[in-house]
């Protein structure tokens, strides 16, 4: 190609010419935008002035090109997966799997203030009032996003051991159910079913002498989530890891009359170090050791398929694996194993990772977060629990389906 004078100059100025990057003329200035001279398929002669003899794949007894009935050097592959990529049109016909935003569940802070708090550890989130969460909501409407799942932060002197405030028909969660199904009777709204918002010991369930008692916290979950049924909720979700929980909230829930309230159950939810920054956003830090007695071994994969057994035969409509994107092996496993919807939850260390990196300016904000959440279902997720809802949303919309 013909390189423009001035640009000469500009090359020639520097010290090792075109390795050197100039400071003022950008490679696809010198180099074009993928406008080259012809290249000559038969490739004859290009290498005549090396001044070494440079080897001829096409050359010898066993030559590993060959050449067409025209010369062109050939490789004798018919099978070219390339075809199938050659053009946005293509690629969007075979596509296997779509993101959607009606895939997403949009996880919400709530707190009973009358402002909003940002969250540090997860940039762009905030705890959200009353009148903020609803406008979130509609707006998350608008671009597609159908269901949302409220996390509260609940004031210390509300906090116990046993966590009562879970199933007070005027907290802020059962308040805020019953805010969203009056303004928006569309919306689908889901809740958390476990202790730790409550708990004066940051833990999932009810603590004795250092010891999370399993039946006891049962005895507490059910409480809960038939309490959030009463308030409007359409599915709830325990995320507390007990034993049984899901028959015993199913049975609840059943003897309530509240025989078409979902539960989402999350099925493998592991003791990550991914669910830091979310802590920070309800301050649900473990007053005490971690949540390994209750949370899956993140060494285990066979594990999660136990799990995923007793809470279908306890009445689950969905599974869930959590967290998302280093578990992916999990979210195929139960795919496999279960013809119930799978959902992953991008967890929000996962949300922060990714914010961290685009601050620096390390990665493309909308490519990366699109790839990751098509990424949950190529692995098998239907539904996709991610603060990047009503944002992927967006982008979506802008787009059209990719
Ligand atoms: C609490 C709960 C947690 C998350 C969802 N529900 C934290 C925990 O188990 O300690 C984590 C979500 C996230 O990190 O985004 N039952």
């Amino acid at each position: 190609m013909k390189i423009p004078a001035a640009i000469v100059l500009a090359i020639s100025a520097t010290a090792n010419g075109f390795t050197s990057s100039s400071p003022t003329v950008s490679r696809s200035a010198l180099f074009g935008a993928g406008n080259t001279d012809p290249v000559d398929p038969t490739m004859n002669g290009i290498d005549d002035n090396l001044g070494y003899e440079a080897f001829d794949p096409t050359a010898g007894d066993s030559p590993a090109v060959a050449r067409n009935n025209n010369g062109g050097v050939w490789v004798k592959q018919r099978a070219r997966p390339r075809r199938n990529r050659k053009s946005a049109g293509v690629r969007a016909m075979v596509r296997e799997n779509i993101v959607t935003p009606a895939n997403f569940i949009y996880p919400l802070f709530i707190h009973n203030e009358d402002h909003n708090t940002d969250i540090v550890s997860m940039p762009g989130c905030q705890r959200h009032c009353a009148e903020s969460m609803l406008k979130e909501i509609g707006e998350a409407l608008e671009l597609g996003v159908k269901t949302f799942v409220l996390f509260p932060k609940v004031e210390d002197e509300l906090k116990t051991n046993l966590a009562c405030e879970a199933y007070n028909p005027e907290g802020i969660v059962h308040r805020s159910i019953r805010m969203i199904k009056e303004k928006y009777p569309e919306a689908i709204v889901c809740t958390d079913v476990a202790l730790d918002p409550y708990s004066d010991q940051g833990h999932d369930g009810v603590v004795e002498n250092g010891v999370i008692l399993n039946d006891i916290t049962v005895n507490q979950l059910c409480k809960q989530a038939v309490s959030q049924a009463k308030a409007g909720a359409d599915i709830v979700a325990p995320s507390d890891m007990q034993d049984g929980r899901v028959k015993a909230i199913r049975d609840a829930l059943d003897s309530e009359g509240f025989t078409n309230v979902s539960i989402l159950s999350y099925t493998a939810k592991y003791a990550s170090a991914y669910y830091g920054p979310f802590r920070d956003a309800l301050d649900s830090h473990p007053g005490f050791g971690d949540k390994k007695t209750y949370q899956q071994d993140p060494a285990n994969g066979r594990e999660a398929l136990i799990e995923a057994a007793l809470d279908a035969e306890e009445g689950a409509d969905m599974l869930m694996v959590k967290p998302g994107m280093p578990y992916l092996d999990i979210i195929r496993r139960l795919k496999d194993a279960s013809d119930l919807p799978i959902a992953a939850y991008h967890v929000s260390g996962e949300y922060s990772m990714l914010k961290a990196a685009v601050e620096k300016g390390w990665l493309d904000e909308k490519d990366v977060v699109l790839e990751t959440l098509t990424c949950f279902k190529r692995a098998g997720a239907d539904i996709i629990l991610t603060y990047y809802a009503k944002q992927a949303a967006q982008w979506i919309k802008e787009d059209g389906l990719y």
